[in-house]
């Protein structure tokens, strides 16, 4: 377990059981959380920010976003590109920012394919709407119950991450090991998120095949 990191204010774009989940990992670590959303007085989220969300701010993704020295981005993967134009390109700029989406296309029903496949990904898309931001996919490639204290019963899982920016990976491991993951491995560029996000479809196979949610990939070694 790395030392606890600093404080930090925290932005998180998306208020599903991503957002929410990644929203109270942080504040949970005593950072302060703002979580954004398009209309943050709906009464769901009011009800959760009075229970577990408690001490946890509520605004729009521009609040949130510019709330945050870091940023996540946690929303609907196709609607991705509209929230950062909404929230505002500027309030990014310079800052670490965790993508943690997925582009899933379910209009064929179950199985989803991706929205964005081949010379692309979505990682790759968020990272060029965002040219002065440091792009870190994480979280992408385990179901949110396991974004904080990854623990099964035969060990933990690998998080994969990927990102243009070496200090911006730096920042995002120390955060995910301050969550308790122990077994994170960097696969380079942001270019990566082609096979994260690949890697995504293949754990939604697994868990409609097992018609259970609680599993993880393991990278072995030697
Ligand atoms: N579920 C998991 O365990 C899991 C694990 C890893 C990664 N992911 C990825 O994480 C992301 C979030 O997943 P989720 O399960 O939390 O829920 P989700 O339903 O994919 O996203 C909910 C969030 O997206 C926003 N949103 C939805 N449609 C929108 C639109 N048309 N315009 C603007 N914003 C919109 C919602 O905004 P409002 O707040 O305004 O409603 C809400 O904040 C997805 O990309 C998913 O693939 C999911």
């Amino acid at each position: 377990m790395a030392d606890r990191i600093a404080e930090k204010r925290v932005g998180v774009l998306g208020t599903g059981e991503v957002g929410r989940r990644l929203a109270s990992g942080f504040r949970g670590r005593r950072h302060e959380v703002t979580i954004g959303s398009r209309d943050p007085e709906k009464p769901e989220l009011r009800e959760w920010l009075a229970a577990e969300g408690a001490g946890i701010q509520a605004g729009t993704f521009a609040e949130a976003a510019a709330a945050g020295e870091l940023v996540v981005l946690a929303v609907l993967g196709d609607a991705a590109e509209e929230v950062i134009a909404d929230a505002g390109r500027d309030s990014f700029a310079g800052k670490v920012v965790i993508d943690a989406m997925n582009p899933l296309d379910f209009s064929a029903g179950f199985p989803p394919k991706l929205s964005i496949s081949g010379e692309d990904s979505l990682g790759e898309r968020v990272q060029r709407a965002l040219p002065h931001a440091k792009v870190v996919k994480a979280f992408n490639i385990i179901g949110n119950p396991y974004f904080v204290d990854p623990n099964f019963s035969e060990g933990q899982p690998t998080m994969l991450i990927a990102g243009n920016d070496a200090g911006a990976k730096r920042t995002v491991t120390d955060l995910l090991a301050d969550f308790g993951w122990s077994d994170i491995v960097d696969i380079g560029g942001i270019e990566g998120s082609r096979e994260l996000e690949a890697i995504c479809i293949v754990w939604v196979k697994i868990g409609g095949l097992r018609g259970a949610w609680d599993h993880g990939f393991k990278l072995l070694v030697g």
